[in-house]
């Protein structure tokens, strides 16, 4: 069966309608399973819709692709743990990246030998070839360093944004002088220098921002996939590449604002490395000591409060703490304590990590809170308890010029009346600052396992409490 050029285009459409509504319902947690949906249905029919096309000369090599593709990527997604999925979108966006190379050489290729090139198209071509390698090279990197396979510090070296800028320019050139001479080795070279570029512009990048930088690379993607749509002339990537380079672009502003950071200076920054400042607040903070707790303890304080503030981070996510989470918060709950969940925007180690770990967990939405909303009521909270989290809680955001962390928002936790902190040992967060909020007189730690301190928490309650 072969489907017309015009049923193709009015199925690409449908699609490209599904992917806007796909894109809406992820904006929240209660419709982004919907959303998820839509996205599905708008893939699988684009798919489809392309593979019957009248430009599909043979199916051999594409049911093999799709074969290899589909096993390979099912296999990845079902072991893949929830707290390694940025390194598997950062691989994600490497295979888009390369497959945008690929494409635009290959049709280089073709379009040489058929005569066909012309100055349009070899802009579109470099486009595609210099935003696909730069995105390849730059989210292999992204991965190494999430998966420890390379210091996730940054590394940083004199001399380092003059040898980007010169790399931009003598790439910017090459594919002027391609798409001018249309010299193979304009091409060739262009391609290496872009690969490079990738890499250098990355390697700098490191600790808490690496968030944002995922992000980029999906807004890379995106901006590759649409090159590669123009190339093949072909509509329904052109407008899903734009919607995923935008949609990619918008995110990294919103975390950036998050962490008040602006976006130039995360991507050509070189920050996320340990504190350069000499004895500071933390150490004058360290010789205070830290107060350890039991959960007897914190129990004793929280049965009794009006109001309870749970403080999720990366943490409860790697201890898979959500459950006795949700149990605790019910028996809170009958006792006639208020509980509320509140969340940082770059909690955890993705955007909406700790959403969509609570949702599974079946913890209410209104339970739930931005940070925006939930840091005026600290103030007047019982206890605050932090289950795994740490530099979203680390008052020497506000209070340290010299932290690296300086000047990012922070949920107040500290304002709290009484502060339990659940961690398995004196260890920093992901950005390796020391946090300040563990020396308070009104903060105390609990040293464990967040799921089991939280189901010791639950069998507490459960035995009538204190
Ligand atoms: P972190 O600052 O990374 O702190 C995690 C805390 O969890 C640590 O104190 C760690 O201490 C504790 N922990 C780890 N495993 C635990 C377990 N099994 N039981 C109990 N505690 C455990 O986390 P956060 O506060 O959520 O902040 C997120 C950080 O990651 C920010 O710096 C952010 O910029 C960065 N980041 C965010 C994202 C996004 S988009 N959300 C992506 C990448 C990076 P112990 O080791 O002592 O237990």
């Amino acid at each position: 069966m072969e489907i017309s050029a015009n049923t193709q285009a009015l199925v690409y459409l449908v699609s490209a309608i599904l992917f806007i509504f796909a894109l809406k319902g992820l904006t929240h947690p209660s419709t982004a399973r919907r959303g998820n949906y839509y996205g599905m249905a708008g893939m699988a029919l684009a798919v489809g819709a392309t593979l019957l096309g009248n430009e599909v000369q043979s199916y051999g090599f594409i049911i093999a692709g799709v074969v290899a593709g589909a096993v390979i990527g099912t296999l990845l997604a079902s072991r893949v743990q929830m707290t390694a999925m940025p390194q598997l979108v950062a691989a994600l966006h490497s295979f888009v990246g390369m497959a945008a190379v690929l494409v635009a050489l290959g049709t280089y290729m073709n379009k040489a030998q058929a005569g066909l090139l012309n100055p349009v198209l070899m802009g579109e071509l470099s486009a595609g070839i210099v935003i696909g390698a730069i995105t390849f090279s730059g989210s292999v990197i992204a991965f190494g360093k999430l998966q420890g396979l390379i210091s996730g510090a940054p590394v940083v070296f004199k001399g380092q944004h003059m040898l980007n800028a010169g790399l931009a320019v003598a790439t910017i050139a090459l594919a002027i002088v391609f798409g001018l001479t249309e010299n193979v080795w304009a091409l060739v070279l262009m391609t290496l220098l872009a690969f490079v570029l990738g890499f250098t512009l990355i390697i700098p990048i490191g600790g808490a921002d690496m968030p944002v930088i995922i992000s980029m690379l999906n807004s890379y993607s995106g901006w590759a996939a649409a090159a590669t749509g123009f190339t093949l002339e072909n509509n329904l990537l052109i407008i899903v590449g734009a919607l995923v380079g935008f949609s990619g672009a918008i995110l990294s502003f919103i975390m950036c604002r998050a962490m008040n950071r602006s976006i130039i200076n995360v991507v050509f920054g070189g920050f996320g490395g340990a504190s350069e400042a000499g004895p500071s607040a933390v150490a004058q903070a360290a010789e205070k000591g830290v107060k350890a707790a039991s959960v007897e303890d914190a129990i004793y304080w929280m049965e009794d409060a009006n109001r309870v503030i749970v403080i999720p981070g990366y943490g409860m996510a790697v201890a898979q703490a959500q459950h006795a989470l949700k149990e605790l918060l019910e028996l809170l709950e009958a006792r006639g304590v208020e509980v509320k969940f509140a969340i940082h925007p770059v909690a955890g180690r993705m955007p909406g990590h700790m959403n969509v770990l609570l949702a599974e967990a079946d913890i209410p939405y209104d339970h739930v809170f931005e940070m925006d909303e939930i840091n005026p009521e600290f103030a007047t909270t019982d206890v605050a308890l932090v289950v795994g989290a740490n530099d979203v809680t680390n008052p020497a955001a506000k209070t340290d010029p010299s932290s690296p962390i300086y000047g990012m928002p922070i949920l107040d936790v500290a304002k709290a009346h009484n502060v339990y902190v659940i961690k398995r040992s004196m260890r920093p967060g992901y950005s390796g600052v020391e946090n300040l909020l563990y020396y308070q007189d009104n903060c105390s730690l609990i040293f464990g396992d967040a799921k089991d301190v939280c189901e010791g928490m639950v069998t507490v309650l459960k035995g009538g409490g204190h």
